[in-house]
């Protein structure tokens, strides 16, 4: 048998200020993979941890009149305490301060230089202290002048101000791995997810020519000194990337952690530095002949309705607040649910309070309560076990749960959150649906239907037992307060999860309580945008069409053609497959018409479960003429969807907007 051991890693934080609900996402994500993994019984190393070393720290250090080292150490107290209240299971949280890691970096940089992929010379040019990161004039977004034309400073893409900066320093001669690297890219084309991004890396960075990497540094002191150089620092990356070998045990491979974990299965990276993961990393590392990581994950950012979070916009949110207020299991869900894979996600107030309203106090929560609840109403709390009967919608639910299963774990696999939790989501609808058309409250009348009614009740049970097993890497509470409510143990494995083995001899429990509060709409928007204001004045600025440059695809158009196209809300009723075509998906809509309409759209590849669309509310544009397609087919309108990354996500709209609603 092959040992199931599995390495997952966050990247290390700097900390050089509080973190936010973005650092809080990654750091979730990977718990969440590391308790997946751990429930199929895999042996599990969760890294997370600190890159303390830089200049931004010195100089915040300095700020707060403290030693860098007095400082990390305050701020280290304050990240684990944040992982703490995030119930992140991580086996190790590593600091670049660690004096096993400096050994081994100092050990590094001295085989790298006697083998001449290291080597002395001058660098000049642009470098932003906030990202640790020289750049070109031409990578610079802003540039400014003095009245000679000359260039004076600018600003960094990630509009931090950079300064001309020249000094001596020690470089890695990357271009001399360049056809190596994408030779295993080649071998290796899963390495990164998404898959796209590895050609990003190849376009971007590899082909127009590696440029020698500066792994040194004189302006600053804090950080892990060159043994044969001693005014030189080893400049971040160099030192940081290895953390993810030397808290293994690089230097005396504590416990064979080394031989068990490395290679990596998982890093966990944002798109920001997924370059020096793509890149740096690799090359180190065979410079080195050491093993390569298995698959590096990259995923987008969470952005606020005005960009990214700043405390100048007063727009940051900062997950304590939230925890305090709804409880840890909603923001774990919110973050893994809301951020599709490989793009950036908006975080909004409305859609936080949305999705605790509809998806975890009504879809879920009431799924529980009701079961319970009826469960003890019919069976003296008892579940039953002989199915003697069976209803004509049970097979469509196994079929349904079955489906769910699968997707979830093809899905977890893939670490695409968004899409394993809407397989659970499938099952829990279904279930809830499964309800209504059963009707158990009129089987119950009748004592000739009671194997009937049992049948029902069995079932519920039992979608609510592999529901709680699929959530439990998210929302481990949550799943545990279903498992508790339905009369069975914790949580302890996913191994062999499949519909329909309900244990026997089970009672629930008397009265559930409810697993997640339903919660005032208006006022918890109002409470959050408040938080994350901090009490300051938003002070709007008057609008001036000028001062803005915004990048559209298409030229501008007049307002009246605008408004001459009718978008309404429409409910899906019906959508199924187009015979002859893998394109096409073709849906029965409710647009508030007489009748229903019927839209093809050309989504099916990225609904590959198309029966999820079920019940969505949409927006299409209801006025465009109507045509044929197919041949025998009409289409009488068209479904709105947004593009990213080449993928396609339809457009919905909060369930309590009717149907035929028209936007604008
Ligand atoms: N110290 C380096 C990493 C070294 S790894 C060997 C670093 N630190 S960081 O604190 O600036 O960022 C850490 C991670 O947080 C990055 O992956 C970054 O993409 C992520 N995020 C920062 N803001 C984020 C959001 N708003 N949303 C999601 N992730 C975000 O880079």
């Amino acid at each position: 048998m092959t040992e199931k051991n599995f390495y997952i890693t966050t990247p290390i934080y700097y900390p050089s200020g509080k973190l936010h609900i973005g650092s809080a996402y990654t750091t979730i994500a990977c718990d969440v993979q590391a308790r997946y993994k751990r429930l199929l019984g895999y042996d599990v190393y969760y890294l997370t941890g600190l890159d303390e070393h830089g200049q931004k720290i010195e100089a915040k250090a300095a700020e707060a009149g403290l030693t860098p080292q007095a400082y990390v150490d305050g701020m280290a107290e304050g990240v684990e305490k944040l992982w703490d209240l995030l119930d992140i299971s991580h086996d190790v949280f590593y600091r670049t301060t660690n004096p096993e890691h400096e050994k081994a970096v100092q050990r590094i940089f001295e085989k790298l230089l006697a083998q001449d992929d290291i080597y002395l010379g001058e660098y000049s040019g642009w470098y932003s202290v906030s990202d640790e990161e020289f750049f070109t004039e031409s990578q610079l977004t802003e540039v400014f002048r003095d009245e000679t034309g000359k260039v004076t400073g600018g600003v960094a893409p990630s509009g931090h101000e950079v300064e001309w900066v020249s000094e001596e320093s020690y470089f890695f001669r990357m271009g001399k791995y360049a056809d190596r690297l994408l030779a295993f890219y080649k071998e290796n084309p899963d390495f990164i997810t998404p898959n796209s991004r590895m050609n990003e890396m190849i376009n971007n960075f590899i082909e127009p020519g590696l440029e020698d990497l500066a792994v040194s540094r004189t302006s600053f002191t804090w950080g892990i000194p060159v043994p044969q150089n001693p005014k030189h620092v080893v400049y971040v990356w160099l030192d940081a990337l290895f953390n993810y070998m030397t808290a293994l045990g690089l230097e005396n491979n504590l416990e064979n952690r080394l031989d068990k974990f490395w290679p990596a299965d998982i890093h966990m990276v944002g798109k920001d530095i997924l370059r020096f993961h793509s890149i740096y990393w690799p090359i180190f590392l065979m410079a080195l002949d050491l093993p390569l990581p298995k698959r590096l994950v990259a995923h987008g950012w969470y952005v606020m309705q005005d960009g990214k979070m700043s405390k100048s916009k007063g727009n940051v949110v900062y997950p304590e607040m939230l925890v305090e207020r709804y409880g840890l299991d909603p923001l774990r869900y919110y973050l893994m649910r809301s951020l599709p894979v490989g793009s950036d996600g908006t975080f909004t107030p409305e859609d936080y309070v949305g999705r605790i309203n509809y998806e975890l106090a009504n879809d879920l929560g009431n799924l529980l309560n009701r079961t319970v609840a009826m469960m003890n109403k019919y069976f003296a709390g008892k579940v039953p076990t002989a199915i003697a009967s069976s209803t004509s919608f049970d097979a469509d639910l196994q079929a349904v749960a079955d489906k769910a299963i699968a997707d979830y774990h093809t899905y977890m696999e893939l670490v695409d959150y968004p899409r394993a939790l809407e397989a659970v989501w499938s099952l829990i609808a279904r279930t809830n649906k499964y309800i209504d058309e059963t009707a158990p409250w009129v089987l119950a009348k009748d004592e000739a239907q009671e194997s009937e009614l049992a049948a029902v009740m069995v079932h519920l049970a039992e979608s609510l037992r592999v529901v709680a097993h699929m959530i439990a890497p998210f929302m481990m509470n949550t799943a545990n307060q279903i498992t508790q409510q339905l009369g069975l143990g914790d949580v302890v494995s996913t191994e062999n999860l499949a519909f329909g083995a309900f244990p026997e001899g089970v009672t629930v429990v008397e009265k559930g309580t409810p697993i997640f509060p339903r919660l005032d709409m208006e006022e918890e928007i109002a409470y959050i945008k408040e938080q994350m204001s901090a009490g300051k004045p938003v002070v709007e600025k008057e609008w001036n069409p000028d001062e803005v440059s915004l990048k559209n695809s298409k030229a501008d158009v007049k307002f009246e053609d605008f408004d001459a196209v009718e978008i309404r809300v429409a409910e899906v009723i019906e959508v199924s497959k187009v015979e002859g075509s893998d394109k096409l998906l073709c849906f029965r809509l409710d647009a508030g018409d007489d009748e229903h309409r019927q839209i093809l759209s050309g989504i099916a590849k990225f609904y590959p479960n198309e029966q999820e669309l079920v019940g969505k509310k949409l927006q299409i544009v209801a006025n465009l003429k109507p045509r044929k397609m197919m041949k025998k087919y009409v289409s009488q309108g068209m479904i709105l969807s947004a593009e990213h990354d080449g993928n396609l996500t339809v457009l919905t709209v909060d369930p309590s907007v009717p149907n035929g609603a028209i936007i604008g």
